[in-house]
C-alpha cells in the first residue's frame, strides 16, 4: 500500500510531497470568476416589512390551504441551521441543491471549460457523473475500479493532466455497494491539484466514517450527501454539498436563485426533527440487508454477493437477464446492471421492507 502511494505521488505534479492544491484561482472558469450573480428581490432586501411589492409575486395568496405565493429563501438558512446542528458543519460550508444531482452539475459548470477540461470518474459508479460531463461537453476519463472495486491509484495518476479539474469518488459506491479505502481517497486529496468530490449518498448505512470531518484538513474536498436515501425524502429533491467557504460561495453564485422550493425547505426541516425514526429505519434496513444476503446465498443461480455498506446489494448471478425479466413479470423491479463494466451478470437489489423482501425471496423460489 505505502509503496503504491510513493509510486503515485511521483506521478503527480505536486512539489516536495506537499499538497499541490493552490486554491480555486487556477481552477475556476474565467467566466465564473468574473460572474455577477443574479440579485433577487430577497437578496436586495432581507429585513422585515409589512408590505412586500418587490418580487412581482401574487399578493393575494395561493389557491391552496398552505401559502406558497412568496419566493423561498434563496440560501435556505433555516434548513442549513438544522443541518449544522446534525452534521456539525457551519452554514457557510453548506450548499443545498435540488438533489445532489444539482450540486454535481454545478461543479461541472463552475470548474470545467466545455471542450477543454476533463474529469476523472471510476466506473462502475453512479451514472450521473458521466451524464453531467456529457451535458457540459466535458471529457470524463474513465479509470476502472480494480477487481475488488477499489481505486486504481496509478491509473488515476496517469489519466490526470493539466486540464483535469475534478475527480468523482462515490463511497459507499453505487452500484457495487462497498466503501472505497479511506487512505486511497486521502492520497488523492493530498496529491491532486483539483477538487476531489466524495459522494456519500449512502453514508448513513455505512460502517465507515464520513469525510465531512476532513474538510478542515483538505481545501480541495467536496462531500456530497442527500436526503433522498436514508432520510426518505427522494421526492423532495434536497441534496447537500459540504466544502470550503470559497467553494460554497462559487456554487451559490452559479446556482439558480431559488433552487430549493419552499415546500421542500419546510418539509425537509420538519423531517430533520425525526432523527430517531431515521436511525430506527437504518438499523432495520441493515438487519434486512443481512437477512437478504443470507437467504439469497441459498439460490444456485447466485454466484456471489458483494459486501455492502449501503441500502442495496450487488448480486452476481448465472443469468441476470432471465432473473430480471422473470421478476418484472411478477411485478418486482430490481436493477439489471449486467451490462455495466465489471458487473457482468450482476443485479442490484434495494433492501425493501420485511414484507417486500419476503415477497422477493418467495418469488425467486419459483425461478427455474
Ligand atoms: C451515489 C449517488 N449520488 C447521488 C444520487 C442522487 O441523489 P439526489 O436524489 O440527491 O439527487 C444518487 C441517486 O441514486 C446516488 O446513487
Amino acid at each position: 500500500m505505502s509503496e503504491d502511494i510513493n509510486k503515485v505521488q511521483s506521478l503527480y505534479s505536486g512539489p516536495d510531497g506537499n499538497s499541490p492544491f493552490r486554491g480555486l484561482g487556477g481552477l475556476l472558469r474565467e467566466n465564473i470568476k468574473n460572474l455577477t450573480p443574479y440579485s433577487s428581490a430577497r437578496d436586495e432586501y432581507q429585513g422585515e416589512a409589512s408590505v412586500f411589492l418587490d418580487a412581482n409575486e401574487n399578493a393575494f395568496g395561493s389557491p391552496l390551504d398552505q401559502q406558497f405565493n412568496r419566493y423561498p429563501d434563496p440560501l435556505q438558512y433555516q434548513l442549513k441551521k438544522r443541518i449544522t446542528e446534525i452534521k456539525g458543519v457551519p452554514p457557510r460550508n453548506i450548499f443545498i441543491g435540488n438533489g445532489s444531482d444539482e450540486a454535481i452539475d454545478i461543479l461541472f459548470r463552475s470548474f470545467c471549460n466545455p471542450g477543454v477540461d476533463n474529469v476523472i470518474i471510476v466506473p462502475p459508479t453512479y451514472g450521473m457523473y458521466q451524464v453531467s460531463a456529457n451535458i457540459n461537453d466535458v471529457e470524463a476519463r474513465k479509470v476502472l475500479l480494480t477487481d475488488d472495486y477499489q481505486l486504481n491509484l496509478e491509473g488515476i495518476a496517469e489519466a490526470i493532466d493539466k486540464n483535469t479539474k475534478l475527480i468523482f469518488i462515490c463511497s459507499p459506491n453505487n452500484p457495487t455497494g462497498n466503501s472505497i479505502n479511506r487512505a486511497d481517497v486521502e492520497t488523492l486529496l493530498a496529491n491532486f491539484n483539483g477538487l476531489v468530490i466524495v459522494d456519500e449518498a449512502y453514508i448513513n448505512f455505512s460502517r465507515q466514517k464520513t469525510f465531512i470531518q476532513e474538510l478542515t484538513e483538505y481545501a480541495n474536498l467536496v462531500v456530497l450527501q442527500t436526503l433522498s436515501k436514508a432520510w426518505g425524502l427522494a421526492g423532495l429533491r434536497v441534496g447537500m454539498a459540504f466544502a470550503s467557504e470559497e467553494i460554497i460561495e462559487v456554487m451559490n453564485k452559479v446556482k439558480p436563485p431559488y433552487n430549493v422550493n419552499e415546500a421542500s425547505q419546510q418539509l425537509a426541516l420538519e423531517a430533520l426533527a425525526n432523527v430517531d425514526q431515521i436511525n430506527a429505519w437504518i438499523r432495520e434496513t441493515l438487519l434486512q440487508r443481512d437477512r437478504l444476503v443470507l437467504e439469497l446465498k441459498n439460490f444456485d443461480f447466485v454466484l456471489d454477493i458483494y459486501p455492502s455498506d449501503a441500502n442495496f446489494i450487488l448480486v452476481k448471478t448465472t443469468d441476470a437477464n432471465s432473473i430480471y425479466n422473470f421478476l418484472v413479470g411478477k411485478g418486482i423491479i430490481i436493477r439489471n446492471r449486467s451490462k455495466v463494466e465489471l458487473c457482468e451478470g450482476c443485479l442490484r437489489i434495494t433492501v425493501g421492507t420485511p414484507d417486500e423482501n419476503i415477497t422477493l425471496l418467495e418469488t425467486l423460489q419459483n425461478f427455474k
